[in-house]
């Protein structure tokens, strides 16, 4: 059985070596053109995430009693497990949005409250109605941008590459589910960051916007940048992630490589796998 944590493998197959560099310079994280080194940023560990024993109770619901887990740049790491796990306050906690009430995270090596321009760092979605309904889709992410220091034209670049240019004018308020997701995830794209943590974007997305995510997914991770994405959608998610993170009842159940957690269970897929590991074949809830 793969366990955790299992030693992390660079994109291109070479182990752990990353270059340094900074990670708030220039046009973003990574070089734009083939060939090219990926530029890393510059932590302690490599990672882009590093989590250890995240904890959070609210009232007397243990949410979260000790999640741990790495995310590593140039892949791609599905977050799963089922409703109620834990997932969507595991990720407050790594944003700096809840306090956690032990353990620590870390992105790209500091604490989020401590990172120097976290909008250039990391980029998240997590509420995808979060856009004021009377707002365009792009005087919504100009607004995000000038709040973040970052030039407002990125606003019309990232409509186009999430696919809403031609409802850039028009009422967020009137965007559907699919549209608001896109747009989302031009808001978490703005500051060019180098780590994308991105709670259920496909929920609402056509089949055609489930392939096209899973493409842009993969072209963000090929620039070197590191997407923590979770998902209900095994499937899905079995054809898109290159690490898999599974959390049941606010605890870590695993961390492996996906290609490894399916050669350890020959014949199985990522579904069986994950309900053999989550314990709810039954349906029965976390
Ligand atoms: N603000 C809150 N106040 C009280 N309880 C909360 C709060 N946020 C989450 N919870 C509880 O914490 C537990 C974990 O919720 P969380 O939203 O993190 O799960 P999840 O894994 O994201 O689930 P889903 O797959 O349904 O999105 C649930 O029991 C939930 O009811
Ligand atoms: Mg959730």
């Amino acid at each position: 059985m793969a366990g955790w944590p299992t030693p992390r493998r660079a994109p291109d197959g070479q182990a752990g070596g990353m270059t340094a560099t900074t990670s708030t310079q220039g046009s973003g994280p990574v070089a734009r053109h083939a060939g090219a080194a990926l530029r890393r940023p510059t932590t302690t560990t490599g990672l882009a995430i590093q989590a250890v024993g995240l904890r959070k109770k609210f009232g007397r619901v243990m949410a979260v009693e000790d999640v741990s887990f790495t995310v590593s740049y140039g892949r791609i790491t599905g977050f799963l497990g089922p409703n109620g796990a834990g997932k969507t306050t595991t990720l407050r906690m790594v944003l700096g949005l809840i306090r956690a009430d032990a353990g620590t995270a870390v992105i790209a090596g500091k604490p989020y409250a401590q990172l120097p321009s976290p909008a250039r760092t990391v980029g998240a979605l997590l509420d995808a109605a979060a856009a004021h309904p009377g707002r365009s889709g792009r005087d919504h992410l100009r607004v995000l941008a000038t709040q973040a220091g970052i030039p407002s034209r990125r606003a019309g670049q990232l409509l186009e590459r999430v696919g809403l240019a031609s409802a850039a004018r028009q009422r967020a308020g009137r965007y559907s589910l699919g549209m608001r997701q896109r747009l989302g995830l031009a808001a978490a794209l703005l500051g060019d960051p180098e780590v994308l943590v991105l709670d259920e974007p496909a929920n609402g997305l056509d089949p055609q916007g489930i392939r096209w995510l899973r493409d842009l997914l993969r072209s963000l991770a090929a620039e070197g940048r590191a997407v923590l994405v979770s998902s209900h959608i095994l499937a899905e998610v079995a054809q898109t992630v290159d690490d898999v993170v599974v959390i049941s009842r606010g605890r870590t159940i695993t961390q492996a490589p996906l290609d490894e957690l399916l050669a350890a269970r020959p014949g199985s897929t990522l579904e069986d796998i994950y309900l053999e590991l989550t314990g709810s074949a039954e349906g029965e809830p976390s």
